[in-house]
């Protein structure tokens, strides 16, 4: 067991899993759509974006796999039969990788739909105007009805080394962590909330869902590449939902204390909106220090996980909280 004391160099971790990341993207997104559609997508996803649940989806997958052989992870015998160590570690790599871009769409989709007039009527994102801003509202609106689409799509490749199993695991698992019961279901309540005084329980299921569970889902779906079954699956689970969390928790302290310029949108709009956020319920300092409690829960669920090495994810979870945009 390597223990989060042991450094990793995070710094190139990170830039090589997000070199593999902005490649992927840029090759697969908007190429052919019509009428200006792929040039909407392409914006909404390339050149910015800290790419934090693709990174999840990387993390969680290698903590689950290191230092297993592929066909210790692999859990179809007809597949491992019929294959070689290393096309079937190539296999669960494409699987990883396809997740990691496929969040990232659902994600960069959600910010579209968010900015929208309709919902948080923002100008600005990633540095830049909005989509609506810069291709219209009809445009935005359909750039992230087709990336929606093509995350499952992606999720889906003919004639893959990707089990079939695991291609439905993971649409499900997204599916989830996007619909009525995660992220949409958490803007509806967002959009609902505006001027209403929320109890700490129900900012905390707004929280939970709008933007928990997609960070959640990347780390499920992360684990669902390298098979992770058990006490495993479940304290990745409760990582998911501890780091998830704090990172809303955070966003609603950065609207406060940080300026436009640094988080490349608008600072300041969610007391300018009237939305309930911890700030507003519970005060700078007490949200802050729910944002480290919530980080502690997370690092004692990566302790309890049983995996080899959780290094990563720790580091993710730390910049989660102590991030500055
Ligand atoms: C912003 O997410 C929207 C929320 C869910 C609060 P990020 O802060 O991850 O945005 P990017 O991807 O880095 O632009
Ligand atoms: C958005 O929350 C969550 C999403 C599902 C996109 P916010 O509305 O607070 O996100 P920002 O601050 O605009 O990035
Ligand atoms: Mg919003
Ligand atoms: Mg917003
Ligand atoms: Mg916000």
């Amino acid at each position: 067991m390597i223990s989060e004391c042991q450094s990793l160099d995070m710094t190139a971790w990170t830039q090589t899993r997000l070199a593999r990341v902005e490649q992927a993207l840029s090759q697969w997104v908007g190429d052919g759509a019509p009428a200006g559609l792929g040039d909407a997508m392409r914006y909404a996803v390339l050149d910015g974006g800290k790419r934090l649940r693709p990174l999840l989806v990387l993390a969680a997958y290698e903590a689950v796999c290191s230092g297993a052989t592929a066909s210790e992870v692999h859990d179809d015998a007809a597949l491992r039969a019929g294959m070689d160590e290393a096309a079937l570690r190539a296999g669960l790599d494409e699987a990883a990788l396809r997740a990691a871009c496929a969040v990232e769409l659902i994600h960069a989709y959600s910010l579209v739909h968010d900015d929208m007039p309709c919902m948080d009527n923002d100008v600005l994102r990633r540095g830049k105007p909005t989509v609506h801003v810069q291709f219209g509202e009809a445009q935005a609106l359909l750039a992230g009805d087709a990336l929606q689409a093509f995350a499952f799509e992606l999720l889906t490749p003919d004639g893959s080394a990707i089990p079939a199993a695991t291609q439905a695991t993971l649409c499900r698992l997204l599916a989830r962590a996007a619909g009525s019961a995660g992220m949409a279901g958490g803007q509806a309540i967002d959009l609902a909330s505006v001027g209403v005084a929320l109890t700490e329980d129900q900012l905390r299921q707004m929280h939970r869902l709008k933007t928990g569970a997609l960070l959640q889902g990347s780390v499920l779906m992360g684990a669902a590449c390298g098979h992770a079954v058990g006490a495993a699956y479940q304290a990745l689970s409760d990582y998911g939902a501890a780091m998830g969390l704090a990172f809303q928790v955070v966003d609603d302290i950065l609207d406060v204390v940080a300026d436009s310029a640094t988080l490349g949108k608008t600072a300041g709009k969610d007391a300018a909106a009237d939305k309930p956020t911890y700030v507003s319920l519970l005060g700078l300092a007490r949200a802050q220090a729910y944002a480290q409690e919530l980080l502690a829960e997370a690092h004692e669920a990566l302790a309890r996980s049983g995996l080899p090495d959780t290094r990563a994810l720790a580091a993710l979870a730390d910049m989660v909280v102590r991030r500055s945009h």
